[in-house]
């Protein structure tokens, strides 16, 4: 006890003097302070870090990732959020997977379809109309739309020509357009695909869109990134600070003065620069007061008018899979009669397009919700650190 207690002691006071050695140049302790570690400020934090600049990243939560959460679930890992690459060329995720011969898996994430009275449903008609409505949103109308109300007037005429005799059960119909806009609400954090517009500066990249980290987990990208993957040694310029709330952050739009970022337990870091990575949600309720100076006007303004959406997994763990091996993702198309009894006590549970098998885990399921119906379901479950 005593010896332990004796080190302690020593590395307190080598610290001390450390730190009152640098004490009238803060600017020789780090070149950048880094707010936020998820997939953003990991990112700029080791780009910095592997330039040899010093680099101390704050993160309010008790782990790395943010908005990319790797968890141990049944035989293998889930993901709480980020679960696919999207696209290959030109991807730095991608890249660096490959490189540090991770072993990625493309995912093909064709539906099997059942109707809610249990029978199967058309598979190829589903997942054409599916491909459809994705790829429809890739070339926009020189007129901005509500996404939805362009992508059901071109399916409308796509149907017309390809599968006519759909406009001869227009319950069907009318369900069908209610599964494929919550596909799209998934992909928007949506609650209705009317609530986008068709405008949007989003390039997709080329190659598949569907890149699962498996029982690796998306965790092995912030390894990569911060030189940890396979017992590496890290990176040595790079310190990094977790249950580290910032506060405030005193900036100067003068370059040669120093910054200040203050977190909630009182403690402040001095550096050259700072980069912000919390996430628009955060920004947009405390940028006016996190902020000093406050943030310039054409900045505020994208904070205030950018919307924050919302998706959430459900995650099931069941003792054995039980569910058919002929895909990894399942869709629900609704029958009117069923879906109105269901809709009355609880219409969260007509808002989900379908389930998918994560390829981390082999007894897991995901059940997808996004925007209203996810706010419902996050009301339900027991709060979690996401
Ligand atoms: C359920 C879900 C599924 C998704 N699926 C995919 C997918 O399959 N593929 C894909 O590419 N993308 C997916 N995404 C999106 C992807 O997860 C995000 O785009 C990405 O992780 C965002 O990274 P970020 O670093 O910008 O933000 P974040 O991950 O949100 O990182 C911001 C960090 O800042 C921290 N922070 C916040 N406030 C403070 C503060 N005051 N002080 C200090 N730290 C603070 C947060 O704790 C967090 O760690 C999904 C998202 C969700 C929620
Ligand atoms: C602090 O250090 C920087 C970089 O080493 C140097 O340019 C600057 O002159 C120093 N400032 C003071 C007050 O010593
Ligand atoms: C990846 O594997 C190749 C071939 O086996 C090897 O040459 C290379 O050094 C490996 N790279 C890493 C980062 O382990
Ligand atoms: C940062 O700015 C705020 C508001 O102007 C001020 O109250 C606070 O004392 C400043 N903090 C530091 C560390 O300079």
């Amino acid at each position: 006890m005593t010896a332990a207690w004796l080190v302690l002691v020593a590395i307190l006071s080598a610290n001390a003097v450390y730190a009152a050695s640098v004490g009238e140049n803060q600017s020789t302790m780090y070149d950048t302070i880094v707010v936020g570690m998820g997939a953003s400020g990991t990112s700029a934090a080791s780009t910095l870090a592997q330039a040899g600049r010093r680099v101390l990243v704050l993160e309010a939560q008790n782990r790395i990732g943010g908005r990319v959460c790797t968890v141990p679930f049944g035989d293998g890992v889930v993901e709480l959020g980020a679960e696919w690459i999207h696209g290959q060329v030109p991807s730095t995720v991608y890249d660096l997977a490959i490189k540090n011969n991770v072993s990625v898996i493309s995912q093909d994430i064709s539906m099997d379809v059942f109707l809610s009275d249990g029978s199967k449903g058309d598979r190829a008609l589903i997942n054409d109309l599916v491909d459809f409505a994705l790829q429809s949103c890739e070339d926009p109308p020189k007129e901005p739309q509500p996404l939805g109300q362009c992508i059901t007037n071109r399916l409308m005429d796509y149907i017309r020509v390809h599968h006519p005799d759909l406009l001869k059960d227009q319950d069907f119909l009318t369900e069908l357009l209610a599964f494929l806009d919550l596909v799209i609400d998934n992909y928007e954090a949506t609650t209705s695909w009317n609530d986008i517009t068709t405008e949007s500066k989003y390039r997709e990249l080329d190659g598949d869109q569907h890149i699962s980290w498996h029982k690796n987990g998306y965790k092995t990208l912030f390894e990569i990134l911060l030189n940890t993957y396979n017992n590496g040694p890290g990176l040595p310029t790079l310190e990094y600070k977790l249950n580290k709330e910032v506060t405030q952050i005193n900036w100067s739009e003068d370059p040669s003065k120093k910054v200040v970022v203050t977190c909630k337990d009182g403690s402040s870091y001095t550096a050259d620069n700072v980069i912000v990575t919390v996430s628009i949600g955060v920004l947009k309720e405390r940028h006016a007061t996190m902020f000093s100076p406050m943030l310039p006007h054409w900045k505020t303004k994208s904070i205030d008018t950018i919307s924050m959406g919302l998706m959430d997994k459900i995650l099931l763990l069941f003792p054995y899979s039980w569910w058919p091996k002929s895909s990894t993702f399942f869709a629900f198309v609704w029958r009117r009669s069923e879906k109105k009894k269901i809709e009355e006590r609880d219409r969260w549970v007509t808002q989900i397009f379908g389930v998918s098998t994560p390829l981390g885990s082999d007894r897991a399921m995901t059940v997808w919700t996004s925007g209203d119906a996810a706010k419902t379901v996050s009301g339900y479950s027991p709060r979690n650190e996401n």
